[in-house]
């Protein structure tokens, strides 16, 4: 069965950030419904209006990338209670030049993680605010992951029983959810 293309984009660019650990953790729980891709945004350059004709090369790789994805997932920190910058200017790239915007119609889900005491409850609801302005079409719910240092292995497995039936029910449900708003996909995928 064709799977459904589910672009990853991660809010981070840390080397050992913890959530690239659970974007990869998702996607492996999320192989029988989804191929993804981690969708790189650490090298686009700052967003500058100056740049948009044409739009510097990381920038066509970023949007083509974004068109081609049937789904999006977000797995973001929260920075300074809101959206990193590196999410940000990636956002802002994907909207423009005006008139070409990649973001309309395309299903999304957020998530993330951190360890503070209410994780990262602030930046989604930001996050969520902007991508609905772009058009993304934003699965409901919430999932707000508690990071500890051994919650995730070497091999993307999450090592928590709780957290990892939690998620695995979050991924089934997008992948549902995916289904049910970009029905072209869905036919391909059928
Ligand atoms: C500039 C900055 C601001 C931060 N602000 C928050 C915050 O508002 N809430 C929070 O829970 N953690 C905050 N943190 C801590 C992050 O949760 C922590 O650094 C985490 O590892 C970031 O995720 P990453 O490893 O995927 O990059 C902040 C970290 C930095 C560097």
């Amino acid at each position: 069965m064709t799977k459904f293309k589910l672009g990853l984009i991660v809010g981070s660019n840390r080397r050992e950030s913890i959530n690239r650990k659970l974007a990869l953790a998702l996607a492996k729980l999320g192989a029988g419904s989804f191929d993804t891709t981690i969708i790189q945004i650490d090298d686009l350059p700052m967003y500058n209006q100056d740049h948009e004709q044409p739009v510097p090369a990381p920038v066509a790789r970023f949007k083509a990338e974004v068109e081609a994805s049937d789904a999006l997932l977000f797995v973001t920190p929260e920075h300074s209670r809101s959206i990193p910058a590196v999410l940000k200017n990636a956002i802002d790239w994907g909207a423009r030049p005006w008139g070409k915007t990649s973001w309309p119609g395309k299903p999304a889900a957020v998530t993330g993680t951190s360890g503070g005491a209410i994780s990262t409850a602030v930046v989604q609801q930001h996050l969520r605010a902007v991508l609905g302005n772009q058009g993304l079409h934003l699965m409901g719910g919430e999932a707000y992951i508690l990071f500890k240092p051994e919650l995730i292995d070497a091999r993307n497995e999450v090592a928590d029983e709780n957290v990892r039936t939690f998620l695995q029910s979050f991924i089934d449900q997008f992948a549902q959810f995916a289904a049910k708003i970009a029905p072209r996909q869905a036919q391909r995928a059928a």
